[in-house]
């Protein structure tokens, strides 16, 4: 191994002490107890490397049914069970849908609309199963802020959105005429296997987030949205061309860009400050992507030191307009900046 090669226990030790630690006790223990495990590491290590995450690990072991308990029971149920979860961190991708983004999207989504005067025309890039498709369908709580509803109400519980700075909050939801999304993988909120590893993908102390998904599949499966298969790249301009011209295109995506390498985010970015750009039509990008993802490229935020990992950045046709909690839980306005060119 080169040097700089991170093991698979090193990955699993990082994991609980970074991003489980705080937020999901029970992952912690199980992922500390497999980065000292070497009957369960000598398993994963016979998987390609980008298939040995402890995110994908987690989910698989929880769509094969591992009981939620102490890592004793855990490893037991991986072990028996190890040929089915390997075949399920063979086949599937880490593909959480998370529409509680709705709520750090829709301030924008609603001014976009307000000043061009036109409905939405929406375009989600890595779109999953398509529940932030909706943002005209959800309830809404900020704090502070108003408290927002469709008129015919919602299935969904509020998503609640803690707000700090002057983010332009909505008096009203924006009308949403024309939805479709990209994804490689286009999950199916019809399809019971679908849903249920959409299910396994949510922590398991997050049950509010199980209770919102399930919710939000619901209102996906009462108005499928269109879902092209294929990479974003190849697929964006033709559908942006698909869209009606009596409506603002909004491009968007969120939590995506960490699955491209940096050419493939380039030419995307590329693609989509040119559409921004042609003001023979409206077309507005919306990026909604880990701040370490970004870093580096102009307009994108630095981590600020001693803040912790994980926080997202919101921007704006290539201008960041704020940070922002990755389930959408809080939004932090950033004061106007001097506009900077943006070259990718
Ligand atoms: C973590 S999920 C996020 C889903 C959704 N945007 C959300 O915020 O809930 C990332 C999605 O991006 C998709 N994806 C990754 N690379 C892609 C690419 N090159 N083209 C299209 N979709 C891609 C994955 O299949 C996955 O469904």
């Amino acid at each position: 191994m080169a040097p700089t090669e991170t093991t698979t226990a090193e990955r699993f030790r990082r994991f609980a002490e970074v991003e489980a630690r705080g937020y999901s006790p029970l992952y912690d223990e199980w992922c500390t107890g497999v980065s000292d495990d070497d009957d369960i590491l000598s398993r994963l290590d016979t998987l390609p490397p980008h298939r040995r995450q402890p995110v994908l690990f987690l989910g698989a072991a929880r769509f094969v049914g591992v009981p939620l308990g102490d890592y004793s029971a855990f490893r037991s149920f991986v072990l028996a069970e190890w040929p089915s979860v390997r075949a399920v961190m063979e086949s599937r991708t880490t593909q959480t849908n998370e529409a509680g983004r709705c709520a750090v999207l829709l301030p924008l989504l609603a001014s976009i609309s307000a000043e061009e005067g036109r409905p939405l025309a929406l375009i989600e890039v890595g779109a999953s199963a398509g529940a932030c498709l909706f943002p005209d369908r959800y309830a809404y709580a900020y704090t502070p802020g108003p408290v927002l509803e469709p008129a015919s109400g919602s299935p969904v519980p509020p998503l609640e959105c803690a707000v700090s700075g002057d983010a332009p909050l909505p008096a009203r939801l924006p009308e949403v005429i024309w939805r479709a999304g990209i994804d490689l993988n286009p999950l199916d909120a019809r399809n019971e296997d679908d849903v249920r590893w959409l299910e396994a993908l949510i922590w398991p102390e997050h049950a509010f987030r199980a209770e919102r998904l399930r919710a939000a599949l619901g209102v996906v499966r009462a108005d499928p949205p269109l879902l092209v298969r294929g990479d974003l790249n190849e697929h964006i301009e033709p559908l942006v061309r698909r869209a009606p011209r009596d409506a603002v295109v909004v491009v968007f995506h969120s939590a995506v860009l960490a699955y491209l390498d940096q050419a493939g985010r380039n030419r995307f970015a590329g693609t989509m400050l040119g559409l921004a750009a042609d003001r023979t039509r409206p077309v507005h990008w919306l990026s909604h992507e880990g701040h370490r993802t970004l870093t580096g490229v102009p307009g994108a935020m630095q981590p600020v030191p001693g803040e912790r990992d994980g926080l997202f950045v919101l921007q704006h046709n290539g201008r960041s307009v704020a940070r922002t909690g990755p389930h959408g839980q809080s939004i932090a306005w950033l004061p106007a900046l001097p506009s900077v060119p943006i070259a990718w």
